[in-house]
Order: structure tokens, then C-alpha cells, then sequence
């Protein structure tokens, strides 16, 4: 079959141009002028009608002729300011708080805005005026900083928005997901990147990977005072960055489909707008404590027998092993839910229980696609019968050559060949998936789910497999760079996905795959998550999703995709893992060592200690490539087995910041701006970063590089493993020496880390003994909390007398640390307090009281040269306590 493809227009807008001339080349200043100003109260602080100016100007056609714009009070701190179709209809609930008030469509995915506005708004707000061209500014009543600022005109056509903005500063963050070469975003050279959920492999640059994340943060000012805004929009988009003419920064937003939807979130300081960011979108989740150990995967095991020797050599390496993951190599002709029969996996229920018994969790890849066959493969032939796969929008679509009984089931191609695409959103999928899930539970007893492939990818679209019809979904008339894609011959959107113009349903509503394409991997998590949840009531579930979007941490944490075994993209996955964290989702990781390659010994020694401290530990690669596990090199295992014991000392630590970040916000592996927004040099790190705001990691990243340079911003720093001071005071910058076995670990002054003494699984860790290394500050003070439940049960959050959890807040001043329960539970009941390690000590005590009891000599030591004292004590964890040093 042929395509017939419209000739994609090459006018000045086009995203291979000098994108700046749109401004110049469209015949008036601005699109839009002021019409009624409808000043209402309550929620609403402005509601204003816009009217085009010239209705023969256009770019793409389709302009509406008059526009909506509502500027809704939130939180305080919270503003929404949309701009849809004008002629309200009322009703309804869009995007979180507005008025749905036209028939375009709008993200399905209610937000979570307060009933009742705030009282005393941060910020004022300037609409156009009954005549005045359109420009809409918010500005911080605090500083008088213009945090929201229209400039040139605006563009409102059917399938292409545009607006642009000038920011309060250079100093922007987020917008993704895609591997940016810096944290900071750069404004010198005008460069354009598109949002749009894609199977791509990640080349460093500006294009755009599996999960759409349109939310970006700016600094304001020297005092770090910042902002967030979220375009709550899912259609294939692209943005902008360059210098206006007056040399401020511009970032143009466009949207080829839905309504412009912004939400500003006021801050002040990052770490509020994470917080900020969460309340809005839905707080991550609390992932189970054994998923925060180590994991081994690849894709490529050829046989249980080689998972068994894979295992087998790192517990001989002495290597920490929690998770185990299988690939699609387990399955039957790559189908979900099979065993491929052959000898070699057909014992994999044998190994899962093996694995099992030995502390090892299990985690089993499952796509969404599945093959086509009808008559012998029962999840293909149970989900024609709940009629739960996308389908195509009009009977007239359907291919002609389509597979015998398909139906018009629009039909794609990922591993197992022709494949349908369950259609997430309809409710029964909801009980499909759930059943097929527990059915295959029954067979392979998985304590975790991977969904993969679920941008949705689709193999060799309009190529030689799927052929998208000609349509205005499928050819839009400006279908922005996502269509630009690095592997990609045909520039279409359905490259490598599926056709814009299939069909979904929600049971009430149906959508154009051209509206939700971006979605597909949210539904995909939140399914999954909700069938694991039926599948272990109470328990909380694991899913890893390679397609994220705001509010996909609810239900999903993630890993950064398929990467290349350089040192390159090892640096570069540093800054993967700090926006996943702006966007909401705390728990990520790149595949440690790579990909795709093979990697030499020294790479894979670095990444191995740099994959110690992402918050998602796993080494995997691919088909193809040797095997790459810790235990391959002698060298790589030694020092996986001291940094990876170092990370599951410090895993009550990493737990009680995924729990902070789960009921308050908050981001967990922190870029050093969010620690210290005021410092102008820290804005610009992205080779260092920390855990909360105790760990500072400053992995090496070069190869034969045998030492650093250490950015420490104003503190006092210790080294972690060895507890001696490094820099008092600061800001400066080290030389730091950092051999193959050493990975730069600091702790700042000020906190009080929780620990546990490691094991090689989480399971026999959780029963050692607890620990604490108290890092005083300047001021001699330190503090610090520790959550504590049983590591795999669901947050009962509407009871504050839950008996599952534990908390216990340390503080330390005046040479006194002391343990408090916040809230008391059964789950410390066997855990003893082992261990107190107190940095910063100058002169060698006299003595050591616990609980006012003086310690015997024998318990306590003293390291002059690093300044460290160390009590070997023996309490209940559950009880308050003090320890003096004298
Ligand atoms: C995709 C995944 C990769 C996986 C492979 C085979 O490329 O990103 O991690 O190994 O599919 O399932």
C-alpha cells in the first residue's frame, strides 16, 4: 500500500527555519485584542474574551476567532491561566479548576487544585484591556518580578498555538524528557526541542524521549527566589529558547491541539515548587523498600541456566543483589504472559522460587502490544472479546490488507511481529489486563512489573509495516520537530508509533490518538499499577515505566531508556536523573555500564559507582552484547561491593527521603541549585549532586581521570567514609583524588543521617542494626529523621494513628544527640540501635553518657586524625534517647 503524504509546508514557522522570523513574518504584531473584561470573584480572578483582529491572517488555518482566557486562583501560591475557546458553555471540570468551555479537547487527567481558593494570592495579574493588543503578565507581589510575561502575539488556530514568553532570567529548568547536554538550559543559540512521547534511543540533543514532561522552573533572582509552570497540554509540542532582541530570555511554547492550560506555582524555593508541583500533579509513590537495592537485568539471557550463573557469581563477588529483572528472552515468540517452551525457560517458575528463596525479588518485563492471533493465543483472543484495543477511527480506515479477523483494530508491529494496542484508557482493559496479570501470576510468582515499549512504540510505521492514512491527524499541517526524529525517514508523527487518527475511549469519551499519543505510557503505568494492587491487596505495587507524564510518579517510577555504554552518556544520565526529579518522579536510573556497546572495565567501574547513588540502581544492557554484570571484571566487583555496601548502609536514609517526598514533596536526589538557589555557581552543577540535604556525590566521569574538581557550596563538609572535615566555610572549589576504588562521597554539616549496617540483600539488612552519623554544622548542630515501616505495606493516609509506621527525629546541639519518637510502631520492635558516629569532634572526649549512663571505655573510640567518635551502643530503636559526649 502506498501513502499519500501532504508536502509539509517550508514558511518561516517551519522548525528547520530561523524560528524567530514567525514573529517578524506574520503580517500583525498581534493576533488577538482585549474584548470583555469579566472581573469575577471567587476562584475566578479574571476571566477575559479575546477577539482576533484580522480573521484573514493565519498561518495554518483553522484560527478560532474568538478566545477565552481565565485567570483562576488556586493555592496562594498557585495561578492558572488558560486560554481556550471563547463562548463558555459552562460545566464541567477541565484540566483542574477551570470552566470546560469548548469542545476542544483537554487533558483528561484531573489535577488536584483546592475547593476553596487561597485568600491572599502572591502574586497580580495584568490582562489585556477591552481594545489593547493580547499580553497577560503575572507578577511576584513580593519583589515586583514579572514571573509570567507575554510577549509578541499569540497564535490560536485549530492545530497550531503559540505563545511566547519572556523569563525573569536565564536560569531555566526542565522540560523533557530528552538527553540534555546541560541542566541549565542554554539561550545563545537559538534552539528548538520537541515534547512528544517517542521510542528513541537517547542521542544526546535536541529531540525528545519516551516521556513528555512540558514543566520547567526558573530562577528569579540572586536570592534563588523561583517559579514553575506547567503547560498542561498533551499534544505533540515544541518549545524554543533564545534571546529577545532587548537581549532578555524568550522561550516560545506550540502546541499543534488542545487549549493553552498553564499552572504557576510561586515557590519561593525549588524545593517548595517540587512540593508545590506534587500537590498538583499527585505525589510519587512510595516505592517497596527491597526495590531500593541493587538489580541485575539484561536483555540477552539466553536461558534460565545463565541467570543462574549470572546470580550465582556476584553472591560469590559478595555483590548486594535484590532484584533480578527478565527481559522479553522469557517469553514465548515475545508474547506477554508466555514461557517460552523450549528447555531453556521453561523452568522459570523453578528459578523465580530459587530466586526467592534466596531474598532475590523477581521482576518480569511485560509490553502492551500484543500479537494478533487470534486463534491460539488467549490474551490476544480474551481482549477481541472485551474489545479493549485501539481501533481505528473510522471503519473507512481500516486497511484493506489488514490480518483476518482484526477487525478494525488498528494493527502495529513490536516484538512479537503484528501487534494490537490494548486501549489503556477504556475501562475494560482495566479488568483485561488485571485478569491476564493474575492469571500469569498464577504461573510465575513476578514481585514486579517493567512496561516497556509504551510511547506506544511501533515497528517500521510508513515504512513497512503500519501505513497511516493521509488525514489532518496524521499529517498536521505544522507537525513541530517531535516529527523530526533521529532514525526517522518519513518525518510523520507516526514514526515509530502508531497513526495519529486511531481511536480511544474512556467508555464516555473517545479521543484521537493524536490527542493521547503522549498518554499512552500513563495509562499503561496506572493499569498496571492498579492490577498489582488487586493482585497483592495492601501491598504496594512495582512498575517501571520507560513513558512517563506529569502525574505518571503516582503510579511508576522510571529508568532513562536505552543509552550507549560511553562516557558521555554516563555524565549526561546525571542530568536525566535531576529533572525526573523536578518532574515529579524521584525514583530513576540510567542502565548502569550502558546500553547499548560493550563497556571497557574503567567505564564500567565509574558507572557502577555513580549507579550506587541513583535513587534506581540496575545494571542492564542489550541483545547483542557480552554480558556486563559487576562480577564479569574482578576489578568492577570490588568496587561494586564497597560502593554498593555504602549504598545499602545509607538506604534508610534514601527510604525516609522517598517517603518525605511521598507524603510532603520534595525532591530526593537533589540538584546542588535546589540545596543552594542563591549560589550562582551551584545553579550550573550538574556533575555533582546529592541525596536530600546530606549526601553530596561527585562521581569521576572521564576516563583515566584519577582525580576532581569538587564544587563545595558554603558549609561544612565531611568526607562520608572516612568522617574527616574536607572544607568549613566555603563556597570553593577542590582538587579532590579520586582512584578507581574511590568514589567522592561528602556529607554536609547540619544532618543527621540514618543508617543500617549493609547485607547483600535488603531482606537480611532490614533486621542488622541502625546506626547514625551525626555531621554537625558551623554551629555545632545537627538534625535528622528516620521512617521506619515494614517495607512493602500501603500508607494508610487517612489514619494519623497508624500503627505501621515509625518515625523518630534525631537532633544534636550542645554535644548532645538526642532520638525522639514522633510516632510509634511494633515494626522497630526487634531493631536495635547500634551504632552512633559523630563527625567534627577536635578534641578527644572524656566521655561517652547514654541515656545519662556513662559507656565503658570499651564501647566508645576515638579517630583523632579524622575527627571521629564512634559509640557502640545497644538500644531499642523504638525508645527516645540521648547520647552525651563530654
Ligand atoms: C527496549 C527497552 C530495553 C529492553 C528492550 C527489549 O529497547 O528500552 O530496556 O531491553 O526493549 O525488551
Amino acid at each position: 500500500m502506498g501513502v499519500k503524504r501532504r508536502v509539509v509546508s517550508t514558511r518561516a514557522c517551519e522548525w528547520s527555519g530561523e524560528e524567530g522570523l514567525c514573529l517578524l513574518k506574520q503580517p500583525h504584531s498581534s493576533s488577538y485584542q482585549g474584548g470583555d473584561d469579566k472581573r469575577v470573584t471567587g476562584a475566578w480572578l479574571s476571566q477575559v474574551s479575546l477577539e482576533k483582529i484580522d480573521p484573514n491572517v493565519t498561518l495554518f488555518g483553522g484560527d478560532l476567532m474568538t478566545l477565552l482566557v481565565e485567570v483562576i486562583t488556586h493555592e496562594d501560591y498557585h495561578v492558572q491561566v488558560k486560554i481556550s475557546e471563547g463562548s463558555s458553555s459552562g460545566g464541567g471540570g477541565g484540566g483542574g479548576g477551570s470552566q470546560r468551555s469548548s469542545s476542544r479537547y483537554e487533558v483528561p487527567i484531573p489535577l488536584n487544585v483546592p475547593d476553596t481558593p487561597g485568600v491572599a494570592p502572591w502574586y497580580s495579574v495584568s490582562v489585556p484591556t477591552p481594545g489593547s493588543t493580547f499580553s497577560l503578565d503575572i507578577t511576584r507581589n513580593s519583589t515586583g518580578t514579572k514571573i509570567f510575561e507575554t510577549v509578541g502575539p499569540l497564535s490560536y488556530e485549530d492545530q497550531f498555538l503559540q505563545l511566547h514568553l519572556r523569563l525573569s532570567s536565564t536560569f531555566l529548568y526542565g522540560l523533557g524528557e530528552g538527553m540534555h547536554s546541560s541542566f541549565l538550559h542554554s539561550f545563545h543559540n537559538r534552539t528548538t526541542s520537541p515534547i512528544f512521547a517517542r521510542d528513541q534511543l537517547t542521542y544526546e540533543g535536541d529531540q525528545n524521549e519516551y516521556g513528555v514532561h512540558p514543566y520547567y522552573m526558573v530562577l528569579e533572582d540572586d536570592l534563588g527566589t523561583s517559579h514553575s509552570v506547567l503547560l498542561y497540554n498533551s499534544n505533540a509540542m515544541e518549545y524554543s529558547t533564545f534571546l529577545l532582541s532587548d537581549g532578555t530570555p524568550g522561550l516560545t511554547l506550540r502546541t499543534i491541539g488542545g487549549v493553552l492550560d498553564f499552572h504557576i506555582l510561586m515557590g519561593p524555593k525549588p524545593d517548595h515548587l517540587n512540593a508545590q508541583y506534587t500537590n498538583l500533579v499527585g505525589r510519587p509513590l512510595l516505592p517497596p523498600y527491597w526495590s531500593l537495592g541493587f538489580g541485575l537485568s539484561r536483555w540477552g539471557y539466553n536461558s534460565t541456566q545463565h541467570v543462574r550463573e549470572v546470580v550465582a557469581r556476584n553472591k560469590a563477588a559478595n555483590i548486594p543483589q535484590d532484584v533480578q529483572t527478565l527481559d522479553i528472552d522469557y517469553m514465548q515468540d515475545k508474547r506477554d504472559f508466555t514461557i517460552d517452551s523450549n528447555d531453556t525457560w521453561s523452568d522459570l517458575p523453578n528459578l523465580v522460587q530459587e530466586l526467592h528463596n534466596d531474598g532475590v525479588k523477581v521482576i518480569l518485563i511485560f509490553d502492551p502490544a500484543i500479537a494478533t492471533d487470534l486463534t491460539s493465543y488467549p490474551p490476544a483472543m480474551n481482549g477481541r472479546d472485551a474489545d479493549v484495543f485501539v481501533k481505528w477511527l473510522s471503519s473507512d480506515l481500516v486497511p484493506g490488507d489488514q490480518c483476518q479477523g482484526c477487525g478494525d483494530y488498528l494493527v502495529g508491529r513490536v516484538w512479537p511481529g503484528d501487534t494490537f494496542y490494548p486501549d489503556f484508557f477504556n475501562p475494560q482493559t482495566q479488568l483485561w489486563w488485571t485478569k491476564e496479570v493474575a492469571d500469569f501470576h498464577k504461573v510465575v510468582g513476578f514481585d514486579g512489573m517493567w512496561v516497556d515499549m509504551n510511547e506506544p512504540s511501533s515497528f517500521g510505521t510508513n515504512l513497512y509495516s503500519l501505513m497511516c492514512p493521509d488525514n489532518q491527524w496524521d499529517d498536521p499541517p505544522y507537525p513541530t520537530k517531535a516529527a523530526h526524529i533521529a532514525d526517522n525517514v518519513s518525518k510523520r508523527l507516526s514514526d515509530k508509533t502508531i497513526c495519529m487518527s486511531s481511536n480511544h475511549s474512556d467508555g464516555n469519551t473517545t479521543f484521537i490518538h493524536y490527542d493521547v499519543h503522549s498518554l499512552y505510557g500513563w495509562s499503561h503505568a496506572k493499569v498496571t499499577y492498579r492490577a498489582l494492587e488487586s493482585l497483592f491487596p495492601g501491598r504496594r505495587p512495582f512498575v517501571l515505566s520507560r513513558s512517563t507524564f506529569p502525574g505518571s510518579g503516582r503510579y511508576t517510577i522510571h529508568w532513562l531508556g536505552d543509552n550507549f555504554s560511553t562516557w558521555k552518556q554516563m555524565r549526561l544520565s546525571i542530568i536525566g536523573m535531576l529533572e525526573f526529579n523536578l518532574f515529579g518522579i524521584p525514583m530513576v536510573g540510567a542502565d548502569i555500564c550502558g546500553f547499548s556497546g560493550h563497556p571497557h572495565q574503567e567505564l564500567c567501574t565509574r558507572w557502577t559507582q555513580l549507579g550506587a547513588f541513583y535513587s534506581f540502581s540496575r545494571n542492564h544492557n542489550m541483545q547483542g552484547w557480552a554480558d556486563q554484570d559487576p562480577a564479569v571484571w574482578p576489578q568492577v566487583a570490588q568496587v561494586a561491593r564497597d560502593v554498593l555496601a555504602l549504598r545499602y548502609q545509607y538506604l534508610p536514609y534514601l527510604y525516609t527521603l522517598l517517603y518525605l517526598a511521598h507524603t510532603e514533596g520534595g525532591s530526593v536526589v537533589r540538584p546542588l541549585v535546589n540545596q543552594y538557589p542563591g549560589d550562582m555557581t551551584a545553579r550550573g552543577v550538574d556533575d555533582q549532586f546529592m541525596w536530600g540535604s546530606g549526601i553530596m556525590v561527585a562521581p569521576v566521569l572521564e576516563e583515566g581521570a584519577m582525580e576532581r574538581d569538587v564544587y563545595f557550596p558554603q558549609g561544612a563538609w565531611y568526607d562520608l567514609v572516612t568522617g574527616a572535615p574536607v572544607v568549613t566555610g566555603g563556597p570553593t572549589t577542590s582538587r579532590v583524588q579520586a582512584p578507581l576504588e574511590v568514589l567522592p562521597l561528602y556529607v554536609l554539616g547540619g544532618v543527621v543521617l540514618p543508617f543500617q549496617h549493609p547485607a547483600l540483600t535488603t531482606t537480611q539488612s532490614r533486621k542488622n542494626g541502625m546506626g547514625v552519623t551525626v555531621a554537625p554544622d558551623e554551629a555545632g548542630e545537627a538534625c535528622g529523621l528516620l521512617f521506619w515501616d515494614d517495607g512493602e505495606s500501603q500508607l494508610d493516609h487517612n489514619n494519623n494513628d497508624n500503627n505501621n509506621i515509625f518515625l523518630m527525629h534525631f537532633n544534636f546541639t550542645q554535644n548532645e544527640l538526642t532520638g525522639e519518637v514522633q510516632q510509634t510502631s511494633p515494626v522497630v520492635d526487634n531493631l536495635k540501635l547500634e551504632t552512633v558516629q559523630l563527625l567534627g569532634v577536635s578534641q578527644s572526649p572524656q566521655g561517652v553518657k547514654v541515656n545519662d549512663v556513662a559507656l565503658s571505655l570499651d564501647h566508645w573510640g576515638y579517630d583523632a586524625l579524622c575527627g571521629v567518635l564512634v559509640a557502640n551502643i545497644d538500644l531499642p530503636l523504638g525508645e527516645r534517647f540521648s547520647v552525651r559526649v563530654d
